[in-house]
């Protein structure tokens, strides 16, 4: 008997999700397993396909930032049990490519050949809605539906008594943000940090920033309940960006020597330039905001051959998921990262699309649906 439950579905950019009836195989199939969603979080990059800005094949699921429990594994399933709690990743690895054994599996072959299409390892969907179609799922995960069936390395054991609507955020904004700051630039605690864009990732690249302990982190955004919540999350500076000069702040709040490292976390080209143009010399820009499809950005390379800038992009926080969703889990479980206050709302699945209104008008942190 295949699996039925209800998915919110993107049909063509601008539309509302659609709630429909869809199926999945309930016997795994080798190496993959079936996972019951608990809660997914609500991402600006399912925000992103959602109105046009990426070109996405339809229909599909989306959603990307789940945490679950695995209902049933596939044949050669070694590292899952039924009853795990896990967290999943949308950069399942095939821990044998150059990039995976050279320990940076966000690059894995297997996830721009597959998982990036949206498709599942060997290069097909898995969903069928109830008229036979298939169905895409975002990133290989489409988490806004109850079940999903992913290969084994997208589905991370955790611990069992982390709650899942928290747990979820691990599964994007939380190793997204901590990471870009953690593994992409490698924070010191001597760097005085930037952050632009204090949503979902950018408040967790503050809270990566205060975990290293670095000296000075200085929040931008243009709105001040943004702000208000940077300040909650360990910024130790507030530049409100559509009322200040960030580029006169930064200088006056740094004693005109800049950032060492400027993580940019909304995804628009002028905020990924301001970002390099407040850089300290030999400083860091991360860009981990993504922009909408063809956009380019325009920078100075001679300042950056002179003064030894680095303008480099972060892919889910460079994390190696297998250990860094353990990992943060126990940060949060230990009170050292903040994931309580980052859902600001918790859902129904029917009430997706109020999610995206929220976002669109600046309104909390991430909405969590709660299955
Ligand atoms: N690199 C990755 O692996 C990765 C992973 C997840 C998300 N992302 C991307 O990161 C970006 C942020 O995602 P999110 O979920 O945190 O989004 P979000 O909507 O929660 O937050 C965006 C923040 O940017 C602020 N902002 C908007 N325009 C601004 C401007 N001109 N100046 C200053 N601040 C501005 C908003 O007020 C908001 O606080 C998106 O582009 C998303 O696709 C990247
Ligand atoms: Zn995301
Ligand atoms: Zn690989």
């Amino acid at each position: 008997m295949p699996v039925e439950f209800d998915a919110a579905v993107f049909t063509t950019p601008e539309a509302p999700l659609t709630i429909e009836r869809v199926s999945l195989p309930d016997t795994p199939p080798p190496g993959e397993v079936l996972v019951r969603l608990k809660a997914s979080g609500v991402c600006h990059s399912d925000f992103h396909a959602l109105i046009g800005e990426w070109e996405v094949p339809a229909p599909m699921i989306l959603g990307h930032e789940g945490a679950g429990i695995v209902e049933s594994v596939g044949d050669g399933v070694t590292t899952l049990v039924e009853g795990d709690h896990v967290v999943l990743s949308w950069t399942p690895s095939c821990r044998r490519c150059r990039y995976c054994v050279g320990g940076r599996p966000v690059l894995c072959d297997m996830v721009s050949r597959h998982s990036a299409n949206h498709l599942a390892f060997d290069g097909r969907t898995r969903v069928t809605s109830a008229g036979e179609q298939d169905v895409y799922s975002f990133a290989g995960l489409g988490t806004f539906g109850q079940y999903t069936l992913v290969p084994e390395s997208a589905a991370i054991a955790i611990r069992d008594d982390a709650p899942f609507e928290q747990s979820a955020l691990i599964g994007c904004a939380v190793t997204t943000g901590v990471g870009a700051v953690v593994n992409t630039a490698k924070v010191r605690p001597s760097d005085t940090v930037l952050v632009l864009g204090c949503g979902g990732v950018g408040l967790n690249a503050i809270q990566g920033a205060r975990l290293v302990g670095a000296r000075q982190i200085i929040a931008a955004d243009i709105s001040d309940q943004k702000l208000d919540q940077a300040r909650v999350f360990g910024a130790t500076d507030l530049v409100n960006s559509g009322r200040e000069n960030l580029a006169d702040r930064v200088h006056q709040l740094t004693g005109g020597r800049g950032v060492e490292v400027a993580v940019e976390a909304i995804g628009l080209p002028r905020t990924i330039e301001s970002a390099y143009e407040v850089l300290a010399r030999g400083g860091t820009a991360v860009v981990a905001g993504q922009v909408a499809d063809g956009v380019r950005i325009s920078i100075d390379p001679f300042v950056m051959s002179d003064q030894e800038l680095s303008l480099i992009g972060s892919n889910y926080g460079s994390s190696k998921p297998d250990v860094d969703f353990p990992l943060l889990v126990d940060h949060y479980m230990h009170d050292r990262i903040d994931l309580d206050s980052l859902v600001t709302r918790v859902i129904d699945l029917t009430d997706i699309n109020e999610a995206f209104d929220d976002m669109k008008r600046g309104i909390g942190i991430r909405s969590v649906i709660k299955y």
